[in-house]
């Protein structure tokens, strides 16, 4: 039978998380689900992006999943807390879900010389505070600036991330944060789409600031949590397979699915419709 790990995002930006995660532990069975009809969450609401959320995770559970990684930051600062102390009590108390910020921040102390760290992520993420909030509890000697960059994603998304319009706009924001604190030294990438511009955000920022995309730090962090719960780690089953959802068509998942995950083979998903 299989027990995957899920991975939930609005839609294939999760898909540069799974990709570390993957590699890291290819042991496992993985079912990952992007909800592409719906995307994108950056700009929503608390309530809806909470609402879409727990739906997803709801559905991941009912197909196995003891263990479900919001792989999205947005959903991660607007629904992870809430699902965890109010839903998860009354859903199902021994499974567990988890987020990508935490396991970010928790290594942003041991980088940051100068203690300013900025990060760039979606409105939603940067009006929730979450990383700010978060830092300060492991880091309380930690200045972070955040900076919303609306356009990224619609930039990624419809392949115009290695454009002179897409130069223009990585620029902008990064002015725009870099002006409101200069001494930042680490930048945190806060959204899963963010890597595949990495090369361009390192371009415009001076060699000394850290850019830090989170897919390596949520793998290990995920590793090591599989270590500490081995209550948790026997219930995920390992037959190293993958499988894919979305609730929009399957043919514009794998099309995106291959830009973010760089392959060449087509990525085959199965589409979900929301009761
Ligand atoms: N996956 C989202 C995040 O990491 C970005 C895409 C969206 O806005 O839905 O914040």
């Amino acid at each position: 039978m299989k027990t995957p790990i899920g991975l939930f995002d609005s839609g294939d930006g999760g898909l540069t998380i799974f990709d570390k995660v993957h590699a890291l532990m290819p042991e496992y069975d993985y079912l990952y689900l992007g909800d592409n009809a719906r995307a994108p969450y950056g700009s929503r609401s608390f309530e809806i992006v909470y609402e879409f959320t727990l739906q997803a995770v709801k559905r991941l559970f009912d197909m196995g999943c003891p263990l479900v990684i919001i792989a999205c930051n947005t959903a991660s600062a607007k629904a992870l807390r809430t699902i965890q102390q109010n839903d998860l009590p009354n859903i199902d108390v021994s499974r567990r879900v988890l987020g990508v910020i935490r396991p970010t921040v928790e290594v942003i102390g041991k980088i940051t010389k100068t203690n300013h760290v900025g990060v760039v992520a979606t409105q939603g993420t940067i009006l929730s505070h979450s990383y700010s909030l978060e830092i300060k509890k492991l880091w309380p000697d930690i200045i972070v600036t955040g900076q919303a960059c609306p356009l990224w994603v619609p930039l990624i998304e419809n392949n115009e991330y290695n454009t002179a319009g897409a130069d223009y706009f990585v620029k902008k924001y990064l002015d725009q944060l870099l002006n409101k604190d200069p001494l930042i030294d680490t930048l945190i990438l806060g959204c899963t789409h963010y890597p595949l511009l990495i090369d361009k955000i390192r371009a415009y920022l001076p060699e000394t600031i850290n850019v830090i995309p989170q897919g390596n730090y949520v793998a290990d962090s995920l590793k090591d949590y599989l270590h500490r719960h081995p209550e948790m780690e026997v219930r995920c089953s390992k037959h190293g397979e993958v499988e894919f959802l979305t609730s929009e068509s399957e043919d514009k998942f794998s099309e995106a699915a291959n830009i973010f995950l760089g392959k060449q083979e087509g990525i085959h998903a199965q589409r979900i419709i929301w009761e």
